[in-house]
């Protein structure tokens, strides 16, 4: 006892008692913290993936098989991602209803919460694409216009010029983009759902995903970026140039006639 009084009064042993104090907390947080932050998220990832099984196998197993290996009803979902769940789920695509040349969006019937879990236990049976982040869709630092060319180069060809969409081949149509989720719009690049090709960070950008986004927001919102005139519905030159030579043309075949018939009877008076 006496010798412990005498160190305590040592002019180093404030230092070395915070020292070991310091050691200790350390020593404590990294052995704990980090451990037991990294086992909850693991066991919330869990569960979420448990639930969506549940989910899966209530709504979504008769078609896509017990383990989503695919049956004759529906494709394997074994590496779509996260992103593909999200998008077909909250689109009311899925569950499909019945058998047709396109499964066409419905009201969704399932929460945001649930959606989430059945995109986790999709993902755990194969790596695919994550649902985007908000930063990746928001129109912080996008350029419409680059949004434009890459929309009329790449989207126009199925979905018309400013996103109102058009047929395609043996009942197919690709669908009209207005008022569709700046999400599910980020979404359906990244998956490329039934007859629309999937455009991959790879071959698309996150930036020019960006782009395209702003750009069908502006094209689609309240204020029209018509450069003047009648907008004819934006329809594209096939409508526009019918347009334009029905009444167009009719005009001047009106007038040819009228100028030939006041010549005529000029001539013969
Ligand atoms: C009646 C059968 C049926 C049911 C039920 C069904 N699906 Fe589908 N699913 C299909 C068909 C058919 C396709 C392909 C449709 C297409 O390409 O347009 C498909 C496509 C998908 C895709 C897109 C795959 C890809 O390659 O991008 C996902 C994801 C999906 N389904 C998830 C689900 C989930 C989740 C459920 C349950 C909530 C579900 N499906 C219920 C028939 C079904
Ligand atoms: C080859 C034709 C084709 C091309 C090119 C194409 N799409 Fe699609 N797109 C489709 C079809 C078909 C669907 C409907 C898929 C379905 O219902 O399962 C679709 C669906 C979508 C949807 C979902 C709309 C909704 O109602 O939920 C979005 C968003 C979309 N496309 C955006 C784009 C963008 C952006 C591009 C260009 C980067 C593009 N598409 C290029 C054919 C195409």
């Amino acid at each position: 006892m006496k010798k412990l009084s005498a160190r305590r009064r040592h002019p180093l042993a404030a230092l070395v008692v915070l020292l070991l104090a310091l050691a200790c907390t350390g020593g404590l947080y990294a052995a704990f913290a980090p451990a037991s932050k990294a086992q909850a998220d693991e066991s919330a990832q869990s569960l979420a993936i448990d639930e969506g099984k549940k989910l899966y196998a209530v709504g979504c197993a008769s078609c896509h098989g017990t383990g989503g290996q695919g049956t004759t009803d529906g494709p394997s979902l074994v590496g779509v991602g996260a992103a593909a769940v999200d998008f077909q789920v909250a689109t009311g695509r899925m569950p499909a209803q019945q058998p047709g040349a396109q499964v066409p969006t419905k009201p969704n019937l399932y929460s945001q919460a649930e959606i989430d879990q059945l995109a986790a236990y999709i993902a755990s049976l194969g790596a695919g694409p994550a649902v985007p982040t908000e930063e990746k869709y928001g129109p912080e630092g996008a350029d419409i216009a680059k949004g434009g060319e890459l929309f009329r180069s790449n989207c126009a060809q199925c979905h018309n010029f400013t996103g109102k969409g058009g047929a395609l081949t043996h009942g197919k149509y690709a669908p009209s983009l207005e008022g569709v989720d700046p999400k599910h719009i980020y979404e359906a690049m990244q998956t490329g759902p039934q007859n629309m090709p999937s455009f991959p960070d790879t071959t698309m950008s996150e930036q020019n995903k960006k782009d395209i986004i702003a750009y069908l927001n502006a094209v689609n919102g309240d204020e029209t970026v018509s450069p003047g005139g009648l907008s004819l519905g934006g329809l594209g030159p096939v409508s526009e140039g019918l347009f334009g030579w029905i009444f167009g043309l009719g005009a001047c075949i009106a007038v040819a006639v009228w100028v030939a018939a006041r010549t005529a009877k000029a001539k013969k008076s």
